[in-house]
């Protein structure tokens, strides 16, 4: 199904929306996917983002349209539903997709990578036929649920606990800050089944939803984001069926590293698409607005602000593509990875503060998109691994490459 090249595509950018420079350089298929995703940000999800954002609203119509444009599962083989395409396809989707609406860009990178990646890598045909496909057209979505109220960057401290009874898997603890967590049909839950190994004890589930023993907690009122659903998994005696562990007992943290560095590359493109609206806004903005006699366009204190904001964005734009190029030929890409959002997600949060700048009263109201900008950025820095345990991994990686 390859629904993303059967849509009519029309060129609908308005004037003040740049193309993106280096995709001229890649093929046509991204060239396509850029202009489907563009054209539907600008149709759909622009118009309503300032909306799904005041009322806190889940953009369900929106997310099944994505569905349709297979924007839900595009690097999923289309054996299981999917696209069938790769993460630089997914990347550069996923940056449109988040310039229209940071909600529904981290909806689409949470079905994508942390609900699909773990299920499509480890697992069973079973697994796959009941958790793959029916999540690919967006009917369901999926949740991962890793972060526990007592450990956040520490993930290897989980203490939800999943005991082997049987011929099932009796789970208890609380996992936190689950984006999709009202939502989701599935997802994929980290609990230890051997307290004393650590790390090593975490094993990683797929928990169907509704069901008996897991009870969500109240909605997080978050700064940004907000039309995406945030809450806590409380799991009280929920009883799974065994084959509903994901991979081995004991490889869960594991899992959970692996499918963080592919959702990471998710998170540095969300991040581009908050960016690259700061910046759209920011350059309209300043050719309008007339000072001194002349459009702010035209002085230099202006002009070197939108040169520092590009430099930023396209300078992360590469990186990002880097790390996607790299997963999509096999190679490592753990480091990459993290540079790419730490790169990412601070160009988010210097270019959208730098666009409220640029708009002085007008950015700090929300009759202008850049408010809204410049609050969805702020969980880029967080989210997917802070920037701090990005520069924890980075260097990890720096020092392995030395040998020292
Ligand atoms: N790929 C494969 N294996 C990896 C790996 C990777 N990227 N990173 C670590 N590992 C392996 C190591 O090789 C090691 O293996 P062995 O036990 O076989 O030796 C093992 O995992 C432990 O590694 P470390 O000693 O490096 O682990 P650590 O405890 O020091 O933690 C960490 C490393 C990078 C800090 C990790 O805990 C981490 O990434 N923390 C951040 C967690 C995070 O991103 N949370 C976000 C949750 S998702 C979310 O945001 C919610 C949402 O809905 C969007």
């Amino acid at each position: 199904m390859i629904r993303l090249f059967t849509k009519t595509v029309v060129n609908i950018a308005p004037r003040n929306t740049r193309c993106i420079a280096s995709l001229s350089a890649l093929n046509d298929t991204y060239q396509m996917l850029y202009k489907t995703c563009r054209d539907f940000a600008e149709q759909e999800l622009k118009p309503n983002a300032a909306r799904y954002d005041r009322e806190h609203l889940y953009p369900k119509d929106a997310v099944k349209k994505m569905g349709d444009l297979g924007l839900m599962a595009i690097a999923t083989p289309e054996e299981f539903g999917g696209s069938g395409l790769d993460y630089l396809a997914y990347a550069i989707a996923l940056e449109e997709i988040s310039r229209g609406c940071a909600t529904a860009g981290v909806i689409m990178s949470v079905n994508n990578s942390l609900y699909l990646g773990p299920l499509l890598h480890w697992g069973t045909d079973k697994q796959k036929s009941d958790y793959v496909s029916p999540y690919c057209a967006g009917d369901k979505v999926g949740c991962f649920a890793l972060s526990e109220p007592g450990n956040g960057s520490d993930a290897g401290a989980a203490s939800t606990i999943a005991k082997n009874e049987g011929d099932k898997w009796i789970i208890n603890g609380t996992k936190c800050w689950i984006t999709n967590g009202y939502e989701s049909e599935a997802s994929v839950v980290f609990a230890t089944t051997d307290k004393s190994l650590k790390h090593k004890g975490i094993s990683a589930f797929i928990v169907p939803k509704p069901i008996k023993g897991l009870d969500l907690g109240k909605k997080e009122d978050k700064l940004g984001i907000r039309g995406s659903s945030t809450c806590s998994l409380i799991f009280e005696d929920c009883e799974i069926p065994k084959e509903n562990i994901l991979g081995e007992p004991g490889l869960g943290f594991k899992i959970a590293m692996i499918t963080l560095d592919a959702g990471r590359i998710g998170i540095a493109a969300q991040a581009l698409g908050i960016a690259q609206a700061a910046l759209d806004v920011a350059v309209d903005y300043a050719s309008k607005r007339m000072a001194f006699g002349k459009p702010i366009t035209k002085l230099q204190s202006i002009q070197n602000k939108l040169a520092d904001m590009a430099l930023r964005l396209e300078s992360a734009r590469l990186l990002t593509w880097r790390a996607a190029w790299l997963k999509d030929n096999k190679k490592p890409f753990t480091k990459e990875a993290a540079m790419a959002k730490l790169a990412a997600s601070e160009a988010a949060t210097f270019v959208s503060h730098q666009s409220i700048q640029i708009l002085g009263g007008m950015g700090y109201v929300s009759d202008m998109p850049a408010e809204r900008h410049y609050r969805d950025a702020r969980i880029t820095e967080i989210y997917e691994g802070t920037s701090e345990i990005q520069r924890l991994v980075i260097a990890g990686q720096i020092i392995k490459e030395y040998g020292v």
